[in-house]
């Protein structure tokens, strides 16, 4: 049989956009997808070098000009792995274009632009994702189906941290995510855009949050040269830096359970820590990104003389995702998470249901992220404005 193409445009080609390149790759040789993805055309501004990427990568075509492949009818499926002040302008102008959009996260880089991009969504009609991938890591899934089982009870706490450590070096240099104009925020839309969508995927809604947000290093040398490890060389002269290095918030759940998220890239030997920990009344999980195939659980239920926390390999067929790759502790990683948001975006466009998570999980996100934001300037707590 032969399967419906989608023709899928990528913008930007860097650390994301290698990351998504790789996942329509792969998709469908361990997916089995009522759709054909086709790798069509890869864009980027520097010629040279997105006609190289495009080579290294496996697109058909590349381009200069996002507004010309948006425009072309060949399009499906537009992917947006660029920096978040490019989110709204190109998302906007694919829904409207109708195309089917997937929008690298933070959705935007403010409440407002969300707004307009989950308008956009909505007035379209067309399938929108948010690319926070975590949640399709096979352990967040498992635990996802165990809060749903009802197996951790009611939910108390939920204690997220989510700690870098890539810019302690007061000469590392001013790339683009320490300039607000293009990032939006710092550590905040980098890091605890992730942790919310984590804590609201798996404990509900927040309603309330108090924060508070710092910039340890004030100024940093100009980046003279940039280099695809999202570093690059400093220049001599120095510049402001415009973001957070560290922002943390407590939060209230619609649910009842209280939450503590803290972000940062100035946690010396912590690298891509993200962990969060939940206490229910019935058990506990634990999860750590640095050793994402595990799930740590606790079941109160369990023989008093064994109880105990337990690491749960979550690479069993038994398994959400884990089943499409290799036997039981064969672990897979990173770039699998991409792989996974990819199949169920295409799985969504082939059934013309709506894809999870959605512009709307990214516009919700960013009402806790503002919110955390106001907080931090106010001193006081602050509702989402959802
Ligand atoms: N889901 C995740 O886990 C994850 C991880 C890292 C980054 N991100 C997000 O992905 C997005 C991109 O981050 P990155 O790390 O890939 O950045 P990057 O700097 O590695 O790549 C950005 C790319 O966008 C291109 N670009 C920038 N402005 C453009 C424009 N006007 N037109 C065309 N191309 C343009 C750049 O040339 C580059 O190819 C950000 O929103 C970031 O927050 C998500």
């Amino acid at each position: 049989m032969v399967k419906r193409p989608i023709n899928i445009a990528l913008i930007g080609y860097q650390f994301m956009g290698k990351a998504h390149s790789n996942a329509y790759r792969q998709v469908t040789r361990f997916f089995d997808l009522d759709v054909e993805p086709v790798m069509k055309v890869l864009v980027g501004r520097n010629e040279q070098k997105v006609k190289e990427a495009a080579a290294k990568y496996g697109w058909q075509e590349y381009a200069t000009r996002w507004e010309d492949v948006i425009a072309r009818p060949d399009i499906d499926l537009v992917d947006i792995a660029t920096p978040g002040n490019q989110h709204a302008p190109m998302s906007i102008a694919a829904l409207n274009a109708g195309k089917n959009v997937l929008c690298e996260k933070p959705l935007a880089n403010t409440l407002s632009e969300a707004r307009e991009m989950i308008t956009a969504a909505e007035k379209s009609g067309r399938i929108h994702a948010i690319c926070h991938n975590y949640r399709k890591a096979p352990a967040i899934a498992l635990a996802k189906q165990m809060i749903e089982q009802g197996r951790l009870g009611q939910i108390y706490h939920f204690r997220g941290t989510y700690l870098q450590d890539w810019i302690v070096d007061p000469e590392f240099p001013l790339v683009w995510r320490l300039d607000k104009s293009v990032a939006g925020s710092g550590s905040h839309g980098d890091l605890n855009a992730h942790l919310i969508d984590t804590a609201r995927f798996l404990v509900g809604e927040i309603s309330s949050v108090t924060g508070m947000m710092e910039t340890f290093i004030k100024q940093r040398p100009i980046l003279a040269e940039v280099d695809d490890r999202l570093g690059g060389r400093a220049g001599t002269e120095k510049g402001e830096v415009t973001v957070d290095d560290a922002a943390l918030f407590l939060a209230r759940f619609d649910g009842g359970a209280l939450g503590t998220f803290e972000a940062t890239r100035f946690a010396l030997g912590r690298k891509n820590y993200n962990r969060f920990e939940i206490n229910g009344s019935k058990g506990s999980l634990v999860f750590n990104l640095e050793r994402m195939n595990e799930l740590e659980v606790y079941l109160q239920d369990d023989e008093p003389q064994i109880r105990g926390f337990r690491v749960v390999q979550t690479t069993d067929s038994v398994h959400p995702y884990a089943g499409a790759w290799w036997p039981v502790a064969h672990i897979i990683g990173y770039e699998h998470t991409f792989v996974h948001l990819v199949k169920d975006l295409l799985d969504a466009i082939a059934a013309g249901k709506p894809a999870s998570p959605s512009f709307l999980d990214g516009y919700r996100n960013q009402a806790v992220l503002d919110a955390a934001e106001r907080s931090s300037a106010s001193g006081q707590w602050e509702r989402p404005l959802y």
